[in-house]
């Protein structure tokens, strides 16, 4: 191996930032730094013991071409073909937009793209793959769902082993038209500029998908052979319906069968973070709910010269206020991702002593829980939501004219749904809310087409529940599983990545705030991992202008992948 470091061109850094990066970005770090005073920090290294919370995960040191792995690190041949690989893979732009007609609508592919002409650039990156990836093409069983859904399968030698999924969407969301000047460089042109590289989808997520393209490819050019079947999935809609990554699984379903595979790596929390001086990987092992409350409100017309007192604007204002004003309850409970994460934190680095102390009693003291909560809660800004269901009102419409009364007003909430949460907990909440109003005003409730109270006279609630889906099983930690994904990280970052540094990485449980594709895979397996392997880049302007993505970051995935699918027996 070099003796240079790939990554971190200018050092690693040592602010304790947190580095994971895209929709899973919470304050918690931030505050447990920064509300703590430097003099009040313990020195760290705690053993691990037999009753630790969070054991560090043994490193796996497993035979690998350490000339292959410095070759992807280190080559300026192998460096400069990949990024251009990866920047022509942006220069398809497969943008979906949330109203954009399904890739399932039409049987027909030519009729779809008369009805939607977007999907074409499907079809071209489709090409672009069979083109650049030539013998993944030829040597894995290439299969497509709903026309743009892809799936290669890679059979392994023993049949016996559940096979390994891995995955990357294949869509962008859109550039906003108004922001195109803002961009340093055209958004689907694959800029590469200092070391980054420039363009929508550069970090979310085709540094990912050809990623993971660019070691198949190399892992066949080196007649490399798995034991276990690779199975590689390519949503096409991760940001829009989703509609993609549900007929994959149902195809895997009803080729393998329920829980039949063996792991599930996806986008998600990327590289690692350092806090009170110690690195985290902290792979997602679980992801927060999801809901809209849609809420209609109907009250009869009429002229405003003769109005009522409160018109449906005034009713659904007082709606609104009463939702904000009562928030969801905070809370930490055993099992949360959360607390594995503080307590990993608590055991392993230079965090506050009367908090860490809160952190590692917070499972069975009441009063050690409380605090740990109302610290979280209050210390800072953006931690609540980790640690909530939170409930954003987005949308609001209502009225159609200066001089006549609503007759409809609408409102929708957003809400990601906490650990301890359900979807009907969250919806029974909001229903709470809409009583209340509805009786000071005497208003009728319908709720998801039940009718919970008749309409009156003076009309009625209409309580609809859009996008409902439940906080994800949690992926366990401590399982033979976790423990070759950890170890195997852990043996990249501090042998392969950083063997100067001499330091050890915690390997963690994380909760993520948003959803992915694994939403959709849940009953193929409970060993779901949301991470990709990187840099600890901070910010990748993800769905943003000028997304972009760093080289060494991208050819770490490469080099993970080249090392870890080869660990796998
Ligand atoms: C890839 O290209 C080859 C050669 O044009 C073609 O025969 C093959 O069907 C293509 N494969 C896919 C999956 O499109
Ligand atoms: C295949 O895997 C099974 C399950 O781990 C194992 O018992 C068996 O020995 C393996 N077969 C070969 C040929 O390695
Ligand atoms: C309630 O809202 C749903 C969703 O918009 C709609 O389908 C349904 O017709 C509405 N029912 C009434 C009685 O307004
Ligand atoms: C690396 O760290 C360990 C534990 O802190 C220490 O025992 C060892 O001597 C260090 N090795 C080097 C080469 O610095
Ligand atoms: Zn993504």
């Amino acid at each position: 191996m070099s003796e240079t470091l790939p990554l971190y061109p200018k050092a690693p850094k040592s602010t304790d930032k947190w580095n994971i990066a895209k929709k899973f970005v919470y304050g918690l770090i931030v505050i447990l730094v920064f509300t703590y005073s430097l003099d009040y920090f313990t020195t760290s290294a705690e053993p691990t013991n037999p009753d630790s919370f969070c054991p560090l995960v043994p490193k796996i040191k497993a035979t690998h071409d350490e000339d292959v792995i410095d070759m992807i690190l280190n080559d300026k041949k192998f460096r400069k073909q990949s990024t251009e690989r990866w920047s022509d893979s942006v220069k398809i732009p497969t943008v979906l937009f949330d109203g954009t007609i399904h890739a399932d609508a039409v049987e027909d592919k030519e009729e779809l793209y008369k009805l939607e002409p977007l999907w074409k650039n499907f079809e071209k990156f489709h090409d672009f793959l069979n083109e650049t990836y030539p013998l993944v093409h030829k040597k894995t069983k290439v299969e497509k769902v709903n026309k743009f859904g892809l799936i290669y399968t890679w059979e392994g030698k023993n049949s016996s082993l559940q096979p390994i999924f891995l995955n990357a969407h294949q869509d962008v969301v859109p550039v906003e038209e108004t922001t195109i000047d803002q961009w340093s460089f055209p958004p689907f042109e694959g800029v590469e500029s200092n070391g980054f590289v420039y363009g929508r989808g550069v970090s979310d997520c085709k540094n990912l998908l050809i990623g993971i393209m660019e070691t198949i490819e190399l892992l066949l050019q080196n007649k490399f052979k798995p034991e276990r079947t690779i199975i590689i999935g390519f949503g096409y809609d991760e940001e829009s319906a989703g509609l993609g990554a549900k007929a994959i699984a149902d195809f895997l379903l009803d080729r393998y069968g329920p829980q039949s595979i063996y792991m599930l790596i996806d986008e998600g929390s990327e590289g690692f973070m350092e806090i009170g001086g110690t690195k985290f990987i902290a792979p997602a092992t679980s992801e927060k709910g999801y809901l809209d409350s849609q809420i209609d409100l109907f009250t009869p017309g009429g002229h405003s010269s003769v109005p009522p007192k409160n018109t449906g604007i005034g009713i659904m204002s007082r709606l609104i206020t009463l939702i904000e004003d009562t928030e969801f309850k905070s809370m930490v409970t055993n099992g949360n991702p959360t607390l594995g994460l503080l307590q990993c934190m608590a055991e392993h680095s230079n965090i506050e002593k009367s908090l860490k102390s809160d952190i590692l009693r917070a499972q069975f003291d009441v009063e050690a829980n409380a605090r740990l909560v109302h610290y979280l809660i209050n210390e800072g800004g953006e931690q609540k939501a980790v640690i909530s269901t939170s409930q954003a009102v987005d949308m609001i419409t209502g009225g159609v004219k200066s001089n006549a009364l609503p007759e409809h007003v609408s409102a929708v909430v957003n809400h990601r749904i906490a650990f301890e949460e359900s979807v009907q907990s969250t919806s029974e909440k909001i229903l709470g809310n809409i009583q209340e109003i509805a009786e000071r005003f005497e208003l009728g409730i319908i709720m998801d087409g039940k009718v919970l109270v008749e309409p009156t006279k003076n009309g009625y609630f209409n309580y609809t529940l859009r996008e409902a889906l439940e906080p994800a099983p949690v992926t366990a930690t401590g399982t033979e599983v976790w423990n070759l994904f950890g170890g195997s990280l852990r043996y990249f970052y501090e042998d392969i990545m950083f063997p100067k540094l001499n330091e050890t990485y915690v390997v963690s449980p994380l909760l993520a705030g948003g959803n992915t594709d694994t939403k959709s895979y849940w009953d193929l397996t409970t060993n779901i991992f949301r991470y990709q392997p990187g840099t600890g880049f901070e910010d990748s302007n993800i769905h943003s202008v000028d997304e972009m993505y760093p080289i060494d970051g991208h050819l770490a995935v490469i080099a993970f992948y080249y090392f870890f699918l080869q660990n796998l027996h």
